[in-house]
């Protein structure tokens, strides 16, 4: 099977080796991809944005299947373009991926679907934010109905931030703060059925203590040996199952990942948000922990067959720790040469924001490198993530030390 995936990050080289080590896969072709992809896929220099030059390189290529990373291409509508085609695409159609492309659709979706979620007011006008502001009070938690990739949601106790940002937005989301532990839950849709895949934990902040701004995700380790036992099970059946029985009933379908992030709250789980793609850095983790060869599962979703699937897992543990530049989230520092990328046993380094530069490697974006651990519980994985960033040279750049480390005490304990 010949295989096309879109886009450049961490989760794309992740997918990448995923892809790549499933034996039906025989040519893996990325667009655009990164340096760290190179050596496994033969790149294309082609616009994540541009739906009808990814259309034109998977007609040329002739693939059997097309994966798309990223969300905005998916929000663009590159999988009905491809579809169109004829193309199995693994990803949603627009109209599907308007479960991420907009909040105030995934709030009346998860309506229908008797899906439970933090109580919520979609927003256009200041009246109305300032009386929603005052219903829930602080915790102020105020989101852009929109794609504002990943700095449209802020959470605040000051009345007088939430409700500028509330004003910054064209149609705003006012929500009642959700207290508890977050995880990240994915599923594999072929429209019709969901295969949940295993939890994950994402670092959000971008320094230790969950200080500092909102980043893309600084970590993420799987499993959870904190989590309540039943956590796959109940998610699919209060969260995944019924958000696809209902995008199927309402004629747009969702195939592809759907994934939850969810507040594991005193009252039991809500949903936070629904993303329509593999979140990045989870993707680092849970790719190197799943044994289901990963080609043939995508295609089996693309392809309306999930029916007799079902997922495997390693026993291992994986911590994966994000590089980040200089500045980042804010205004990270671009083109600092990095050197010493080590090889370790049970180690992987993904790249995300890299580019090559001469001989060498440069950074390129504000999550420069994942540096994944596999070990036998969290601490084993920890180490082996620690010891291998902690000989990366990147000037000025920073990572948090406190990955998955609660977690790790925690399970130690037991
Ligand atoms: P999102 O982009 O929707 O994932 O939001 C970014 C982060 O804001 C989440 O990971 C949460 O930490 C936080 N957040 C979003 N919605 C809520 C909520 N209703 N209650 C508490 N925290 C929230
Ligand atoms: N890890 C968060 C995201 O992928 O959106």
């Amino acid at each position: 099977m010949k295989i096309l995936l879109v886009g450049s990050g961490g989760r794309e080289h992740a997918l990448a080796l995923g892809l790549k080590e499933d034996k039906t896969c025989t040519e893996l072709h990325v667009a655009p991809g990164n340096p760290g992809i190179a050596s496994i896929a033969t790149l294309h220099a082609v616009s994540i944005n541009d739906n009808q030059a990814i259309c034109e390189l998977a007609k040329k290529l002739a693939v059997d299947l097309v994966v798309v990373g990223p969300e905005v291409p998916l929000v663009n509508g590159v999988a009905d373009v491809l579809r169109q085609e004829g193309f199995a695409v693994f990803g949603p159609s627009k109209a599907a991926a308007q479960l991420e492309g907009s909040k105030d659709f995934a709030k009346g979706v998860m309506r229908d679907a008797g899906v439970p979620t933090a109580r919520s007011f979609t927003c256009t006008e200041k009246s109305e934010i300032e009386k929603a502001l005052d219903t829930f009070g602080a915790p102020y938690v105020v989101k852009d109905d929109g794609l504002a990739a990943g700095k449209g949601v802020v959470v605040t106790e000051d009345r007088q931030i939430a409700l500028a940002h509330a004003l910054a937005c064209n149609r705003v989301v006012i929500e009642e703060y959700l207290k508890g532990p977050e995880i990240s839950l994915f599923g594999i849709s072929d429209g019709r059925n969901i295969l949940p895949m295993q939890p994950a934990q994402d670092f959000k902040r971008a320094f230790d203590n969950d200080e500092g701004p909102n980043t893309g995700g600084m970590g993420a380790y799987s499993p959870l040996p904190w989590a309540p036992e039943d956590i796959v099970e109940e998610t699919y059946e209060i969260v995944l199952a019924p958000m696809i029985a209902e995008m199927a009933a309402r004629g747009t379908p969702f195939v592809g990942l759907l994934y939850a992030g969810l507040a594991l709250t005193d009252d039991g789980i809500r949903v936070i948000e629904f993303n329509v793609r593999f979140g990045d850095p989870e993707t680092q983790v849970l790719i190197p922990r799943l044994m289901t060869p990963l080609a043939t599962l995508l295609y089996k979703a693309a392809t309306d067959s999930l029916d007799d699937a079902v997922l495997q897992w390693r026993d291992d543990s994986a911590v994966t720790v994000v590089l980040a530049a200089q500045g980042y989230p804010e205004s990270p520092k671009t083109g600092n040469s990095i050197s010493k990328v080590p090889t370790l046993e049970s180690t992987q380094i993904f790249h995300a924001g890299t580019t090559r530069s001469g001989n060498g490697i440069v950074s390129a974006g504000g999550r420069v490198l994942t540096v994944t651990g596999i070990g036998s519980d969290l601490t084993e994985a920890r180490d082996r993530a620690y010891r291998a960033i902690s000989q990366i040279e990147l000037d000025g750049s920073f990572y948090r030390s406190d990955i998955a480390l609660n977690a790790s005490v925690a399970e130690k304990g037991n």
